[in-house]
């Protein structure tokens, strides 16, 4: 077992992954450890004839110290999921967890600090702030949150987004993939307890992409986080540990140990009619289709 010593295994009192000697390939953790999970997600949108039901009755668990990566068909809830998960949305009926903690229970206030506390998030389009430094983008949600950086980890996380000449530049300077590289240090610098990343490679190309993907990848393996990840490229939910996918509002299938073509193939076999628009340009569209049920 062969672990880098350093600040970016420590562990800090919310580190609630617990299984430091984790390896790739080892079976997941037993029941009990998910660092957020749904029960009985339903999310529906507008009423009457106009209502979507984005999730229909969804329960998964993302398991602490894994990385996860929620697939399916645009429009099939993999946003909406994630959002409900990590406490930017609210669910119609089940209940969303993030460790112990049942969101639902808890105020606006509550929520807004356990999200800044316990959650990081990286989106599709950075979201760095412009008047920023690199620096100051990536200690922003610990300055928000009052607490005091922890210098080591921030330095160390500096040091694997390598993004060390750069701290005092603004984002504008940098390319899409250092931004998002950014966007993840900046997600990490807190220690949460989960990150949640939406389609993070949907605006790079795969060289940026790859980078970013190695990244969240080593944020598991070498900083003991839980990420969890929505995309539509079965080249990138190969760097998961474990697939999961959603249809049609759905949680249709599990898959560990994912390679992009036994992804792809099991994309595939959701809606052959898609496979000529595999990855639409902007994921999460009103094109969500009825009927047909999952293979
Ligand atoms: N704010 C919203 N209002 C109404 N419908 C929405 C809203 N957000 C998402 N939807 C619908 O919910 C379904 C699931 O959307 P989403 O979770 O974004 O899918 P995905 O991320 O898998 O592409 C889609 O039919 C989408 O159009
Ligand atoms: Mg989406």
């Amino acid at each position: 077992m062969s672990r880098p010593a350093g600040p970016l295994r420590s562990t800090g009192p919310r580190d609630t992954a617990g299984d430091g000697g984790r390896s790739a390939g080892t079976a997941v953790p037993p029941d009990g450890t998910a660092a957020a999970r749904v029960e009985g997600a339903t999310k529906v949108y507008g009423s009457g004839d106009a209502a979507v039901r984005a999730l229909d009755g969804v329960s998964v668990g993302f398991p602490a110290g894994r990385f996860t990566a929620i697939m399916g068909p645009s429009g099939s809830g993999k946003s909406t999921l994630m959002h409900c998960a990590a406490g930017l949305d609210t669910l119609t009926s089940g209940a969303a967890y993030i460790g112990g903690t049942e969101l639902g229970s808890l105020g606006d206030r509550q929520l807004t600090l356990l999200r800044r506390e316990r959650i990081g998030f990286v989106f599709q389009s950075f979201n760095l702030v412009p008047t920023l430094t690199v620096a100051e983008n990536i200690t922003l949600p610990i300055d928000l949150a009052g607490r005091r950086p922890d210098r080591e980890w921030v330095e160390a996380l500096v040091d694997v987004v390598g993004l060390g000449e750069r701290l005092l530049h603004r984002p504008g300077e940098l390319s899409g993939g250092q931004q998002q590289r950014v966007a993840v240090a900046r997600a990490l610098a807190g220690r949460p307890d989960v990150v949640f990343a939406d389609e993070p490679t949907g605006n790079l190309d795969s060289r940026s992409g790859g980078e970013v993907l190695d990244l969240l990848g080593r944020a598991v393996r070498d900083m003991g986080r839980t990420v969890v990840m929505v995309t539509h490229d079965p080249g990138a939910a190969a760097h998961a540990d474990e697939v999961v996918f959603l249809a049609d509002g759905r949680l249709v299938d599990r898959m560990t140990a994912p390679t992009a073509g036994r992804v792809l193939d099991r994309m595939k076999a959701f809606d052959g009619r898609r496979q000529d628009h595999p990855a639409g340009p902007r994921d999460g569209g009103g094109d969500r289709r009825r009927g047909g049920a999952p293979a």
